[in-house]
């Protein structure tokens, strides 16, 4: 029995996960696994309502699920930040998902902003970092709203973060490269600049590699020059590794050149057993579009789909993982039906959608 929490959010999301939760129907029937949802209601509406977002109670009992499934999270009516950072990091952060993995393939038929790039230039990873750097809230004010007022933003590198961040992308690419890929991991950082941080970084990055993964080809680039080639060589690379604020930086280029963030999904992974992890499609909850049956859902699709495979090996369930597989099949195959993947010009509605891919599965 797989038990998934579902936490719908706000906007467009749960439209999307409505469509998600359609196809987990269609593949736990096809692959024979046992499964139950419940619903939760975090968000900005219940915020608006009873001016609570999350509790730290809220949050350990969503640690007796098997995974987490997150449509979409913020507000128009709410101000920036108390969403983001009262619900989505603190489950970051809380559930301690030190791992944000990101995709970033082009499906064939997706359109995609490169000129002459298809599916077979753009595969690869992103492994980014998800609970330090400048996320982890050290900072504040000094005499606040006047002319001399200070404000300081913190970085934190921890030796401890980088090094399980580091395993976890070193691991993935040497699986990546049984599964026919290249094997190189590329870290992301700024070391001409960040010379403490991510000098960190550096050194933490190639010590695990002389030492564990002599067999991974390593490589790096700076953040500036890496989303240069993003958009010229995109080809390059492989699996990538990079701290938290880049990260969420890079893989928004990323999302980008896999057709945009329709199609674009991530997964806040926490390796260990005891916790739980959380996948979501990385579109925001689009308020100009709520209700109207235009969002595409294949991003949230895409999502479900990782949580089957990196819940069902977590719990060494293979038909739970073999459904993942199979939604990312029946992607594959439902992308080149649709004209473009971008909101409102998808030639389908939302749920029509997602009645492709459960025919495809
Ligand atoms: C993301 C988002 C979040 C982040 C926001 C909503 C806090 O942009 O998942 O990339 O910055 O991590
Ligand atoms: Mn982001």
């Amino acid at each position: 029995m797989v038990k998934i929490a579902v936490i719908p959010g706000d906007g467009t999301g749960p439209e999307v996960v409505r469509e998600g939760l359609k196809v987990l129907a269609a593949v736990a029937a096809q692959e024979g696994f046992a499964y139950e949802t419940a619903e939760f209601d975090y968000g900005g509406e219940r915020y608006l309502q009873t001016g609570k977002v999350i509790s730290d109670e809220e949050v350990q009992e969503l640690r007796a699920f098997d995974a987490i499934y997150l449509g979409a999270v913020g507000h128009p009516d709410v101000a920036p930040g108390i969403l983001e950072k009262g619900l989505l990091l603190k489950l970051r952060f809380d559930l301690d998902q030190y791992i944000n993995l990101r995709p970033v393939k082009l499906y064939p038929g997706v359109e995609c902003p490169l000129k002459d790039k298809g599916p077979a230039d753009i595969d690869f990873v992103v492994v980014r970092e998800n609970t330090e750097d400048l996320y982890s809230g050290g900072g504040g004010f000094l005499r606040k709203g006047t002319p001399q007022e200070v404000a300081t933003q913190e970085m934190i590198a921890t030796r401890f973060g980088a090094d399980r961040c580091l395993r976890y992308a070193f691991e993935l690419t040497r699986r990546r490269r049984a599964a026919g890929k290249p094997g190189q991991l590329t870290l992301i950082g700024k070391t001409n600049v960040l010379t403490f941080a991510s000098d960190l970084w550096w050194r933490a990055f190639n010590e695990l590699g002389d030492s564990e993964f002599p067999d991974v080809t390593r490589d790096y680039n700076h953040i500036d020059a890496a989303c240069m080639w993003f958009v010229k060589n995109p080809e390059f690379y492989d699996t990538i590794v990079v701290p938290n604020m880049f990260g969420d930086i890079i893989t928004d280029v990323g999302a980008m050149i896999q057709g945009g963030l329709g199609v674009a999904a991530g997964g806040n992974i926490s390796p260990d057993p005891d916790s739980v992890s959380m996948f979501e499609p990385m579109g925001g909850s689009a308020p100009r579009y709520t209700g109207q049956n235009v969002i595409n859902p294949i991003a949230a699709i895409a999502a479900l789909g990782m949580l089957l495979t990196v819940t069902g090996e977590q719990l060494g369930q293979a038909e739970v993982a073999a459904a993942g597989a199979r939604i990312e099949q029946a992607i594959t195959a439902t992308c080149p039906k649709m004209d473009s993947q971008s909101a409102g010009r998808m030639g389908y509605g939302t749920d029509a959608v997602g009645d492709l891919v459960c025919e495809a599965l």
